[in-house]
């Protein structure tokens, strides 16, 4: 019986930085290869990644968590989305900086416990009665709309539905019968209508329709075998959060809009629970445990971590992937000194990939893959200044020049960015450290006066 499978987990967030990223590049031996899928360079921190990839798939990473630890642009967020594009669409992968923990709408135990139940999915199977056939004859009962006599209605209609097999003639419903009229369903289409809830979908034209009548650009659909009346199965894959959302609203989990930010009681989070590990036990529904990837680890606090630590041990809990570009350094809200700023008990459930500042030749690589994925064209020497300033300042602030020099090429009436587009844009947009450098400096004559 085939499925219909409806999509709501995936939500990547501010990645058009790593749009390049197709994967992490290794061979079947996991090796890395020098450039694949976008990246460059970094082969130990992506073969460390393809080994987890294993583990995640093979269901062996449960209650332990990876760090990537780096200097600021040496790639940290980049592999991690190299490993969600590795995990494929079907495993949910959610975007964090910790920094979103803190805000006044909600606790930020509150904000991380909801961020851990988005990385989990849950894919739901359902068996429907459904009616489902080739629409042969619709008859239409029109009548003069009572709230607006120039108007007509339908009333009711008459609706015969063929399977190569059987056919059979409904009476259905105004309400139905304006769901048809909207959607512009005739004969020749191929419906399914879902007897309980009455939720039309038109699947396709028939074959015989599309020959008869020579229709171009439409999907055409074989004409559907056995009885009309008949048990679909349904797939729907949402997260956990979804489910707490809908359930906390009371409403089915079926009507899944709007996204409120607002607390959920616990109560409402061990009922999904429970509901949903009975749905395990009878087959209906299947965990998807995903990943949570955490950036700037550092401004987590000590309250945050030892939640997380805690939840961690759930088995309802994702793959948490953190990072972090600190060394040794005060676990937020304590006076204890940590590698990274990270509880040794957390620190103890976690492997570690180190990520190293790049080489040159590995900077000039990555700037021209940014540059192809943006549609830019460099001459030598260009490619050349920005490699420089690559590794003076950091690669990020290489990449970010990219978009304005082009823009200052373009009012030079070329489509060719040269060394002088660069140097305007560098003079006009400093590098972060630059930045706080001037503030630093103002701040000591402000002072002073
Ligand atoms: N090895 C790599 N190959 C290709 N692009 C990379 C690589 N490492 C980093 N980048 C790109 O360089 C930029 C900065 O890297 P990013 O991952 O944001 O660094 P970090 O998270 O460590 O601060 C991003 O656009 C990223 O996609
Ligand atoms: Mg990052």
């Amino acid at each position: 019986m085939a499925s219909e499978i409806r999509e709501i987990t995936q939500r990547f967030e501010r990645i058009g930085a790593h749009s390049h990223i197709r994967g992490l590049g290794l061979d079947e031996n996991l090796r890395a290869k020098e450039v694949a899928d976008g990246l460059v360079g970094q082969k130990k921190a992506r073969e460390a990644a393809g080994v987890i990839v294993k583990l995640i798939k093979a269901g062996k990473m449960a209650g332990r968590g990876i760090l990537i630890a780096g200097p600021p642009g040496s790639g940290k967020t980049a592999i991690a989305v190299a490993i969600s594009k590795e995990l494929g669409k079907d495993i949910p992968f959610v975007q964090v900086s910790a920094s979103e923990f803190y805000s006044a709408e909600m606790k930020k135990t509150e904000a991380l416990i909801q961020s851990m139940r988005r990385a989990i999915g849950v894919r739901i199977k359902e068996r429907r009665i459904v009616l489902e056939g080739e629409v042969t004859a619709l008859d239409y009962n029109m009548v003069p709309n009572p709230y607006n006599p120039t108007q007509r209605i339908p009333e009711s209609a008459s609706l015969t539905l063929a399977t190569k097999d059987e056919k059979r003639t409904f009476s259905v419903s105004g309400r139905l019968a304006i769901q048809f009229l909207q959607q512009g369903i005739e004969v020749g289409d191929v419906i399914m209508i879902d007897k309980e809830s009455g939720r039309v979908a038109i699947i396709g034209k028939s074959e015989k329709a599309t020959k008869k009548y020579d229709l171009g650009g439409v999907e055409t659909v074989e004409i559907p075998s056995g009885s009309v009346e008949r048990e679909r199965e349904f797939t729907y894959v949402v997260t956990l959060n979804d489910l707490d959302e809908a359930n906390a609203r009371r409403g089915s989990i079926f009507s899944l809009f709007g996204s409120q930010t607002r607390e959920i009681d616990n109560e409402v989070r061990e009922a999904v629970d429970e509901q949903i590990k009975r749905w395990v036990e009878e087959g209906r529904a299947e965990l998807i445990p995903g990943v949570l990837f955490i950036d700037e680890t550092h401004l987590m606090d000590i309250e945050l971590f030892a939640f997380m630590n805690r939840a961690m041990e759930s088995e309802m809990a994702p793959i948490i992937i953190l990072a972090s570009n600190r060394g040794i350094s005060r676990i937020r809200g304590t006076d204890i000194v940590s590698p990274h700023g990270i509880p040794v008990d957390l620190l103890d459930r976690l492997l570690i990939i180190i990520t190293e500042p790049y080489k040159r030749d590995e900077i000039k690589k990555i700037i021209e893959i940014r540059a192809e994925e943006s549609g830019i064209k460099l001459s030598e020497e260009a490619k050349e200044k920005l490699t420089q300033l690559g590794e003076e300042n950091s690669m990020r602030y290489a990449t970010q020049l990219l978009a304005p020099a082009f823009e200052y090429a373009k009012l030079r009436g070329s489509y060719e960015v040269e060394v002088e587009d660069i140097e305007r844009a560098s003079k006009v947009f400093v590098d972060v450290t630059q930045s706080s450098e001037y503030l630093r400096e103002w701040e000591e004559k402000m002072i002073k006066e």
